[in-house]
């Protein structure tokens, strides 16, 4: 129950099986294209271009940042925690003048603000806005469409990471307008960690010309003039193409709405499940991630026995806290392929951990 790698489906695990095609076969590009498609369907954007990158969520990350700015731009970051930090920190590598706009740890980035911060901008210095939808190290997730609607009005290019969000939440790229886009296998596709997901816009190609940061297996002009031979310009992870295929057909079944359903659903029961362990949640209701829930431990408990008493007596793992949140939260994913089954039996788990480490302190 971590976020991440998540569970993989018997189907998925049977598809890893077979031995790798090759990657300019016309059996791969079918394949590689058919999950194009389908990467569309789940981001809801006909107007994207779409591109598979063998690495983990992060390389997306850095491949958004040095195919759109130039030494010297200006880019603010919206800080909820450890993720937003890193988008920061790969704009600053590249040369990028970065303000990190930061939230409390738990709360979310409050859209008044943000707009009080951009009306200060009158010559818009700002180029590029980069903001976490779902922040995994903290569980509490932003009102993406909101914050859009703020930097299309200020005129920045938006930047989201969609990691911990894409195939659990709604996420709707055209809809809302969102330049780029990226994600990772590991999440919400549940496949293995390895493959990351890059969605770009038109605005995104205008920067992108103008850009001068060094790039070469994440330039877009690459894959862009790969993607319409219908192939990559690198070797990629065929098998992890070939088995998000089958991931993507079991998605399509469910349906994207029954998916985002059942992630509201799994969020609204584990976390009312928790509230009656007499457990603190580090988020509010109404910020809450779908993908991943922070909790404190009780008073006088170690997180670090929590998370041995999960593994050690029931064989489940949960996730510590990061960076200044570790061993002061824990934290429960339920994202992917997680069912009510799941969420069930991690609550009547918790609640027998609980029981014995209070216990433990009484006795
Ligand atoms: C919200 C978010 N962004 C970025 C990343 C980085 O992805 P990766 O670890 O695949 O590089 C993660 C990983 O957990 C994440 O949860």
């Amino acid at each position: 129950m971590i976020p991440g790698p998540t569970p993989v489906p018997e189907s998925v695990l049977v598809e890893l099986a077979r031995h790798p095609i090759g990657h300019r076969s016309k059996e791969f590009s079918d394949i590689f294209m058919s999950c194009i498609e389908d990467l569309k369907w789940l981001g809801k954007t006909k107007n994207s271009d779409i591109f598979i990158y063998t690495a983990s969520g992060t390389g997306a990350m850095e491949a958004a940042i040095s195919n759109v700015i130039s030494p010297g731009d200006k880019v603010l970051s919206l800080v909820i925690g450890v993720f937003g930090k890193r988008f920061g920190q790969i704009a600053q590598a590249f040369g990028a003048e970065v303000e990190m706009f930061t939230a409390e740890m738990g709360k979310v980035i409050d859209p008044k603000l943000l707009e009080e911060r951009l009306s200060l901008d009158k010559n818009k210095e700002i180029k590029v806005v980069t903001v976490t939808h779902s922040e995994t190290s903290t569980g509490a997730a932003n009102d993406l469409e909101k914050i859009s609607k703020i930097i299309k009005n200020h005129g920045a290019l938006l930047i989201v990471d969609a990691v911990t969000s894409l195939g659990c939440m709604n996420v709707d790229i055209d809809g809302w307008g969102l330049d780029i886009v990226i994600s990772g296998s590991q999440k919400g596709f549940m496949i293995p960690p390895g493959l990351s997901f890059i969605y770009v816009s038109k605005k995104a190609w205008e920067y992108n010309k103008k850009s001068k940061c060094p790039k070469f297996y994440w330039d877009f002009g690459k894959h862009k003039k790969s993607l319409d031979e219908q192939t990559t310009p690198f070797t990629p992870n065929v098998s992890f193409v070939c088995v998000l295929k089958k991931a993507f057909e079991m998605m399509k079944k469910e349906g994207l709405e029954n998916i985002i359903l059942r992630h509201e659903r799994l969020t609204k029961n584990l976390r009312s499940g928790l509230k009656r362990l007499d457990l603190k949640l580090l988020t509010e209701d109404q910020n809450a991630s779908h993908a991943i829930t922070a909790i404190w431990p009780p008073d006088g408990v170690l997180v670090p026995d929590i998370r041995s008493a999960y593994k050690k007596d029931w064989d489940i793992t949960v996730a510590n806290g990061q960076d200044t949140l570790k061993d002061k939260i824990f934290r429960i994913g339920h994202l992917g392929f997680v069912s009510d089954r799941d969420i069930e039996m991690t609550l009547a788990v918790t609640g027998k951990v609980m029981l014995s480490l209070r216990g433990s302190l009484k006795g």
